[in-house]
């Protein structure tokens, strides 16, 4: 038997087998420590994501590559390791083109999952759009470029049975991708491509027809949490003042009015919020002005054009705290689909060339009182200053409606891991 030596993880000392994996050391005494390039039986560790940084005898180091020794001191949950984590995570979402809303493996992505744990509802870093290819050469499976995140998992880990490898690194820094021998990738066994699917822990590899088996709704990181309450341990708070009427605004723009109608799945609740609230403005009322201050303004949706962004800086103006709910207005959502083409391409596909136009017949709409289009979709917090964000496609209506009663009237709430969602 292997010799047990004395470590110390966040203050508390714990018995671990000497020589042994920090991550499996860690996760065998209770310790969740986030990864994303970590695979058991992938050896050495790949040591590609790092976001299992963690401070190893007081320096900044990646767990998954430390092998435990006596006297060994990690500290995993600090505030400062907790936001480098999730800033890590937060640059990954921001340098590929994730849309949840539309990818196969939502509801079962490590990416994702990392997100909901590390409790990302946007990022403080500027989306890049690249352009990047998806693949559909090979004959078994579609590479999705955008949602790659380089963790060289299946550079390193799937082969054909005579040993080949399939994928390889291409390309240095941000230009790097994962290249494809089609040669080697037809000749998979079933078995191995699906756990090449498998290997990935995002959905840059679909394999052709199987990429929905999982039902939506049943997926693996829906419902349950890996660490059940880290950095996301409800905020209670006793409520604070009587619950006076307040005024709400709420707009719809770059979105498709799902969030709205979330908020009408308030279901019974919604009498409360007519005795509670008054809608100075909202697509319902549809008033052009704001007439009076809000207490508080509920975004929906992105900026596409000239019209979008006049309205949310009116709603900055007019609203004491600003909510951006929903995919769309915190991180541009699915209409952010068109970021990496060009503006005038997206238009002659839409008018000029799409299948509906009559030869002939097409023109690219222009009139100086139509809303101007950008040349991209914004997300909110590009435009103003948002205070709170709600992620979701649309957001759970409890989430909306228990967020919303914390921030007007200091209500006690807390937030299910299952309410809190990117699709
Ligand atoms: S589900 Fe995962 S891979 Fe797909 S877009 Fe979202 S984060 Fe990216
Ligand atoms: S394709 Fe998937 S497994 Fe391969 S490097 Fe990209 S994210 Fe990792
Ligand atoms: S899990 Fe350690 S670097 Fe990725």
């Amino acid at each position: 038997m292997s010799k047990m030596i004395n470590i110390t993880i966040d203050g508390k000392s714990f018995q671990a087998e000497e020589g042994k994996n920090l991550m499996l050391a860690a996760k065998e005494n209770g310790i969740f420590i986030p990864s994303l390039c970590y695979y058991e039986h992938i050896e050495p560790p790949l040591g590609t994501c790092r976001v299992c940084t963690c401070k190893i005898n007081g320096k900044f180091g990646p767990a998954c590559t430390e092998k435990v020794s006596e006297g060994l001191s990690v500290a995993v949950n600090t505030p400062e390791l907790m936001d480098t984590r999730k800033a890590l995570v937060e640059m990954m979402f921001a340098e590929g083109n994730h849309i949840c809303p539309a990818c196969e493996k939502s509801g079962n992505c490590d990416l994702q999952h990392m997100g909901y744990e590390l409790g990302v509802s946007s990022t403080r870093f500027q989306h890049l759009f690249k352009d990047r290819l998806i693949d559909f050469k090979p004959s078994r499976m579609v590479m999705e470029h955008n949602r790659c995140i380089k963790c060289m998992r299946c550079v390193v880990d799937v082969t054909t049975t005579d040993g080949k490898k399939v994928f390889t690194y291409q390309n240095r820094g941000n230009e790097t991708f994962v290249g494809i021998d089609y040669e080697q990738e037809a000749r998979l066994t079933d078995e191995q491509a699906l756990n090449a699917m498998k290997v990935c822990p995002t959905g840059a590899i679909i394999i052709r027809g199987v990429n929905q088996s999982e039902p939506f709704g049943d997926r693996k990181f829906d419902l349950e949490s890996t660490q059940k309450d880290y950095n996301k341990k409800p905020v209670l708070t006793k409520r604070l003042v009587a619950m006076e009427k307040k005024m709400v605004a709420t707009v719809s723009l770059a979105g498709c009015f799902g969030c709205h109608m979330s908020l009408l799945d308030i279901d019974t609740e919604l009498l409360d919020v007519i005795e509670l609230v008054s809608f100075a403005k909202s697509p319902l009322t549809d008033f052009k002005n704001f007439t009076t201050r809000c207490h508080i303004g509920l975004i929906e949706g992105g900026c596409c054009n000239s019209d979008n962004v006049e309205t949310l800086r009116l709603f900055r103006e007019h609203c004491d705290i600003l909510v951006a709910l929903g995919e769309c207005s915190v991180w541009g959502g699915l209409p952010t689909m068109r970021n990496a083409i060009p503006l005038g391409e997206c238009l002659e596909e839409a008018y000029l060339n799409s299948v509906t136009s009559e030869a002939g017949n097409t023109i690219v709409p222009y009139h100086e009182d139509l809303p101007k289009m950008l040349d991209r979709v914004y997300a909110c917090n590009e435009i103003v200053k948002i205070d709170y964000y709600i992620p979701g496609c649309p957001p759970d209506a409890n989430h909306i409606w228990k967020a919303v009663k914390n921030l007007l009237w200091g209500e006690e709430y807390s937030i299910l891991y299952s309410e809190f969602k990117y699709d």
